[in-house]
């Protein structure tokens, strides 16, 4: 008899399919249902297996989900932690060792380090690459070898890591599920869902705390959450944790320090707008946050399994802008929508979707117990709230600081990071990481915060990452890379307007045209 399917499958074979491949390809998926928008996540199955994605893993991948090979192609080569090999090219040496070459890393040697390394060691049996912002400036240069983050990064350091084997990822102490729960963890989510404090009053109290967006935007929270409820029909809600803007730190610091608190305030939201599942997008160059991220879902016990779902970003700084990062969750290539409609209305999978940055739903145990007035009282005069600012480059001490909105610089630097580091004097800082501008220590009075006097200075905030400058530093001596639409290797300054972020190449952070 005609078998249909048997016909469709000779058909859709794709060109030059691997038997060996697709029955490997096979084996990796196991049970798991082929579903497009896992197609990211099977990728790392295969890369995490046999160390690359050969040309032959990619077709068979294709095949199995009834994907164009095209389609698993561009999203594989769209995003840099996935190494695809061609036919007849070699695989990639088994230990890579990647040297953040961003802007506060660049500030304490890492072109020495990076040269010094690609000098002494093996590229058989070690591959250095270059990569953006590991979120650990402050304690530059960092570096990551295997699954291991580094700071402080020394080539010695490094090659003795690679000699003695000791490149598994390193999780640091954090606050566990029970220590949080004996400190009133989870009380709060309980009442809430138990409606003894009502979604209305916890609206408001976002609204009367003055608590914005830490992700970058500085859209009211409470607000936000009254359009995603206003939309018909069932809702989701994304967490970003892709904190890709170079100097950013706070939001690994947080996880990895106590990462129910942000689980806890995502749950609240959750349930304000009523949400049927969390999508917790965690950028892949955190391998500790993964790791206590993973462990802390499975032993919550505090949802039913798989209401929070994780997703591996794969390096790709513009998946931080939130409707590339919900295309990354379906599956695709981290590409910026057009607006409207936004993400409120039409947004995950095409439903109203509420997105948070992990630092502001970090917040609002802290702000629903303590009170709104908690938190709005500790910003400076017209500038409710308190911030994470994280800080690096030429101070004394480096890290996150808990300061006032509406702080100044000099504030900072002298109040909160003990002065400039020895032998520097305050020449220039980034208020808001490559993004947000550049501006001349005769500005360091400018209060800090979205909008206002900074935003006059063609400046911003986004997500609070200053990096502080001295007279040792010059924008002519910095790498010579150069912007592939404006073939310019200029730095922009803070009055510079040229592409929309989406098309930045070399993540100068020249603002939307
Ligand atoms: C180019 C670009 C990169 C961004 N990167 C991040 C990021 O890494 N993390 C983040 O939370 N928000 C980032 N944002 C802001 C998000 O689009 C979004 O406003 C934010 O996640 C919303 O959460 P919030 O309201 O809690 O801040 C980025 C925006 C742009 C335009
Ligand atoms: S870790 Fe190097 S600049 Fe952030």
């Amino acid at each position: 008899m005609f078998n249909r399917s048997n016909r469709f499958r000779s058909r859709a074979k794709g060109v030059g399919l691997d038997d060996v491949a697709l029955a490997e390809v096979r084996d990796l998926l196991g049970a798991r249902a082929r579903r497009r928008d896992l197609l990211i996540e099977f990728l790392y199955l295969i890369q995490d297996n046999y160390g690359c994605l050969t040309a032959a893993h990619l077709r068979a991948l294709a095949e199995e989900m009834r994907l164009s090979q095209t389609e698993v192609y561009e999203v594989a080569s769209f995003y840099d932690h996935f190494d695809i090999v061609k036919e007849g090219e070699a695989k990639p040496a088994p230990l890579t060792i990647r040297v953040c070459d961003s802007i506060s890393c660049m500030l304490a040697g890492a072109e020495d380090l990076i040269g010094e390394l690609s000098a002494s060691v093996d590229p058989q049996a070690i591959r250095v690459v270059r990569a953006p912002c590991m979120g650990r400036c402050a304690t530059a240069p960092a570096a990551r070898i295997g699954d291991r983050e580094v700071d402080h990064a020394s080539s010695q350091t490094l090659i003795e890591l690679a000699r003695s084997g000791d490149t598994n990822v390193f999780v640091p102490d954090y606050v566990g599920l029970e220590a949080y729960l004996a400190a009133g963890g989870y009380q709060l989510l309980r009442k809430v869902k138990a409606g003894e404090i009502a979604i209305d009053a916890i609206i408001d109290t976002m609204q009367n705390a003055g608590l914005r967006g830490l992700g970058g935007a500085g859209f009211p929270a409470g607000k936000k959450w009254g359009f995603v409820r206003s939309y018909p029909g069932l809702r989701l809600m994304s967490i970003n944790g892709d904190e890709g803007e170079p100097g950013t730190f706070k939001d690994r610091i947080y996880l990895e320090k106590d990462p129910h608190r942000t689980f806890e305030g995502a749950l609240i939201a959750a349930h304000a707008v009523e949400a049927e599942r969390i999508y917790f997008y965690m950028r892949d160059e955190y391998p500790a946050v993964l790791a206590i991220l993973r462990a802390a879902l499975e032993t919550a016990g505090i949802v039913k399994p798989g209401f929070i779902e994780l997703r591996r970003g794969a390096g790709a700084y513009i998946c931080g802008e939130e409707s590339a990062m919900l295309e990354s969750i379906e599956g695709k290539r981290g590409l910026p929508r057009h607006r409207p409609p936004y993400i409120a209305e039409v947004g995950l999978f095409g439903r109203p979707t509420l997105n948070h940055n992990v630092e502001t739903l970090w917040w609002i145990r802290d702000i629903v117990e303590k009170g709104p007035e908690w938190f709005s009282a500790q910003g400076k005069p017209g500038h409710p709230g308190i911030r994470s600012w994280s800080v690096s480059g030429r101070v004394k001490n480096t890290g996150v600081k808990l300061a006032s909105a509406g702080v100044i610089m000099r504030e900072l630097i002298e109040d909160y990071c003990g002065g400039m580091s020895e032998g520097h004097e305050f020449k220039a800082y980034l208020p808001g990481g490559a993004s947000g501008g550049i501006l001349p220590a005769s500005m360091g009075d400018i209060p800090l915060d979205f909008g206002g006097e900074l935003a006059k200075q063609g400046a911003f905030v986004g997500s609070h990452a200053i990096v502080v400058f001295s007279q040792a530093d010059s924008a002519a001596s910095a790498p010579a890379a150069k912007c592939k639409l404006t073939t310019s290797s200029a730095w922009p300054s803070a009055a510079t307007t040229r592409f929309p972020f989406s098309t930045c190449t070399i993540r100068w952070g020249c603002r939307p045209a």
